[in-house]
């Protein structure tokens, strides 16, 4: 028998003032957010109740998993270590969504209360939005727990939330980005599922991200859990900024730590499967909710795109913010390097 993990983090509600501006950037909550741990990961308060229940998930041998924070490249990650992982079967991959072939853990516990009521009676466009119809009938660690193998499993939990023993078992592989353009990213996301409904502004986004409050903040613990572990045989940590940079040359590190072999011509193929361009016209990853106001899941595709963004008061916060954050802290983004803003890709 595998071993039960009792659930080592307090989890405790958000303040009465912390829910307020968590609220202003998501929808269709209706219990309270908490935060776990030391760190103080943001979960939607459904999360409570199934900690444990995931934190127990049976980890594989033979399972991959790619955890990242979101709008970090975690599906343009995914789509690579699918193919890798199957013998570049493109007609396969062309044929079925990404996120059933590589489902998301905690998707359940992320569904807001009002959609699970909308999704239940199939009124809610969100149906058909990264398998969460599924997810409303069954929880999703249930159905991945079920599933055969191989199992190809992404999350955006930090390792601290996931089985004890996943590194010891499993590969694992973790993406981070530049928190500022992860942050853009995350608004234009979180407006997009919100279909009109979202009351806060962009300038509420920020808010909210720079004091560690949209779920699965902080960012920057979540990445340093993974850097930190980086020497790990069964851990590959990468940065979206590199893929974008050389995306052959990241295909190829993959593929050596998934002890693949793949030659220069299937790389380049791949790389081209992989492409910005080819990944916005292909449904079986950009999985968009509805056309609202035109901003897709795979949207823009590039490093420092928050300076378009940022007013000079955020460019300073978020100097304050990062600083804060990674004092102490080996971990460095390629795009910032503490407190000094290094060469721009
Ligand atoms: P932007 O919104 O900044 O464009 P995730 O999959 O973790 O949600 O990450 C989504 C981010 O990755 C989005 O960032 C998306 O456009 C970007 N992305 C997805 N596919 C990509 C690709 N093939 N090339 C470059 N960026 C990609």
């Amino acid at each position: 028998m595998a071993p039960w993990f009792e659930f080592p983090h307090e989890i405790r509600d958000v303040s009465a003032e912390e829910e307020k501006i968590i609220r202003k950037c998501v929808i269709g909550y209706t219990k309270p957010f908490v935060k776990c741990g030391k760190a103080g990961y943001v979960m939607p308060g459904a999360y409570r109740k199934y900690a444990e229940a995931i934190y127990n998930i049976k980890v594989r041998p033979d399972d991959v998993w790619v955890i990242t924070f979101p709008r970090s490249g975690t599906t343009w990650t995914q789509e690579m270590v699918w193919l890798l992982e199957n013998d570049l079967d493109y007609d396969a991959a062309r044929s079925s969504p990404l996120h059933e072939r590589f489902p998301m853990l905690e998707i359940t516990t992320s569904i807001p209360e009002v959609a699970f009521e909308l999704i239940k009676i199939n009124f809610m466009n969100l149906a058909d939005f990264q398998g969460l119809n599924e997810a409303v009938k069954y929880p999703s660690w249930k159905s991945i727990e079920e599933a055969p193998s191989p199992r190809f499993i992404k999350t955006h939990l930090p390792l601290s939330l996931l089985p004890p023993n996943l590194l010891d078992i499993a590969k694992v592989l973790y993406v981070a980005r530049d928190p500022r353009d992860t942050m853009v990213s995350y608004y234009y996301l979180n407006k997009m599922v919100a279909r009109g409904l979202m009351t806060g502004t962009f300038a509420h986004y920020w808010e909210a991200f720079r004091r560690d409050l949209l779920p699965w903040t902080p960012t920057i613990s979540h990445a340093n859990e993974a850097w930190e572990k980086k020497t790990h045989p069964n851990l590959h940590f990468m940065f979206y900024e590199n893929m974008l940079q050389d995306l052959p040359a990241q295909i190829r590190e993959v593929s050596k730590f998934l002890n693949k072999d793949i030659s220069e011509v299937e790389i380049e193929k791949l790389a081209d499967h992989l492409s910005f361009a080819n990944f916005k016209k292909n449904k079986n990853v950009n999985n968009t909710a509805g056309d609202n106001n035109n901003v897709q899941f795979v949207r823009k595709g590039e490093a420092g795109g928050w300076k378009s963004h940022f007013d000079a008061k955020m460019e300073v916060q978020a100097e304050e913010y990062l600083n804060k954050r990674l004092r102490g802290l080996t971990l460095t983004y390629p795009t910032y390097d503490t407190g000094e803003e290094c060469s721009r890709l």
